[in-house]
């Protein structure tokens, strides 16, 4: 089903990645190719032991519009976008879509964020954290590091954004190839940030639209110390980086005024 002859261009890729996620495939699949039927889905598996691979295979043998990545292990949700981003931008897909497998994104609201892609922004995210979104049956701790982490990203980096760290949203394929994606290395949830961060810093057009985020039944967050302590720790790298760069391009500034050397040591 992985024909890159497909001619595609202009065409919207639902990115899907997935590790373990056998019992939520065929739904959230399903609702994709109800909810935007002109979009093709391209499920990003890292070798999932519990067989969400064979399933992904199945679904797109029955429809076209399916494709699966197969990649060897688990390597984090960053390195699966990278790699699905790769595939979308080869075929020439014009939109690049971020959606999680286990229904906390719902495809339902999947058209109010292309409508607002189509009305000029270059990256829309859903966001939890606008006027009008929410989330449902999320446990207490999660919406505190969620509200937490947003906050702390918003201060250190300077964006403007309520909600950097979600995955529900859709890009400009123009947007992805105007950032270094090669220089990404990012490899779990702060993934997120780091895209936002770029795209904030290319000077291209970032608009949040409301969503509901419905906590998952079935399955588990692959949600672990380790994604949170390199959220943190990249994040305070990148704050300090960026006023590093502050102070060079004051100093930059503050000797353009300093006073000429006059040339003539004698007097
Ligand atoms: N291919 C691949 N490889 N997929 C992965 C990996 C990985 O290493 N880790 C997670 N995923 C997939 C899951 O299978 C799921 O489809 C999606 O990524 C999100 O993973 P969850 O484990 O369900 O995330 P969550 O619900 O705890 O986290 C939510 O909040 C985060 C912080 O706001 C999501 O909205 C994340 O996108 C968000 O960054
Ligand atoms: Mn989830």
């Amino acid at each position: 089903m992985n024909n890159p002859e497909l001619n595609l261009a202009g065409d919207t890729l639902v990115i899907i990645p997935t590790y373990n996620e056998a019992d939520n495939i065929r739904d959230i699949v399903g609702r994709v190719r109800a909810s935007v039927p002109h979009a093709h889905v391209l499920i990003a598996d890292d070798g999932s032991p519990d067989g969400t691979g064979d399933i992904a295979d199945s679904l797109s043998a029955a429809d076209q519009c399916v494709h699966v990545l197969h990649r060897p292990g688990k390597a984090g949700l960053g390195a699966a976008y990278l790699a699905a981003f790769g595939w979308g931008l080869e075929r020439g897909h014009g939109v690049l879509v971020e959606m999680d497998a286990d229904g906390s994104h719902q495809p339902e609201q999947l058209p109010r964020l292309l409508t607002a892609l189509d009305d000029g922004a270059d990256l829309v995210l859903g966001s939890r954290w606008v006027p009008g979104g929410q989330v449902e049956n999320w446990p207490k701790r999660r919406e505190a590091l969620s509200r937490g982490g947003n906050a702390y990203v918003r201060i250190a980096l300077g964006l403007r954004q309520r909600d950097a760290t979600g995955g529900f949203r859709a890009y400009r394929s123009d947007a992805l190839e105007r950032i270094d994606l090669a220089g990404v290395e990012s490899q779990g949830y702060c993934f997120q940030v780091d895209l936002v961060r770029r795209v904030a810093a290319a000077g291209l057009q970032i608009t949040e639209v409301p969503i509901t985020f419905v906590e998952r039944t079935k399955g588990e967050s692959k949600m672990t110390g380790h994604i949170i302590f390199e959220a943190l720790a990249r994040v305070t790298l990148w704050a300090v980086q960026r006023q590093a760069s502050k102070v060079t391009n004051l100093t930059r500034r503050l000797t353009r005024f300093a006073p000429q050397p006059s040339g003539d040591v004698s007097r």
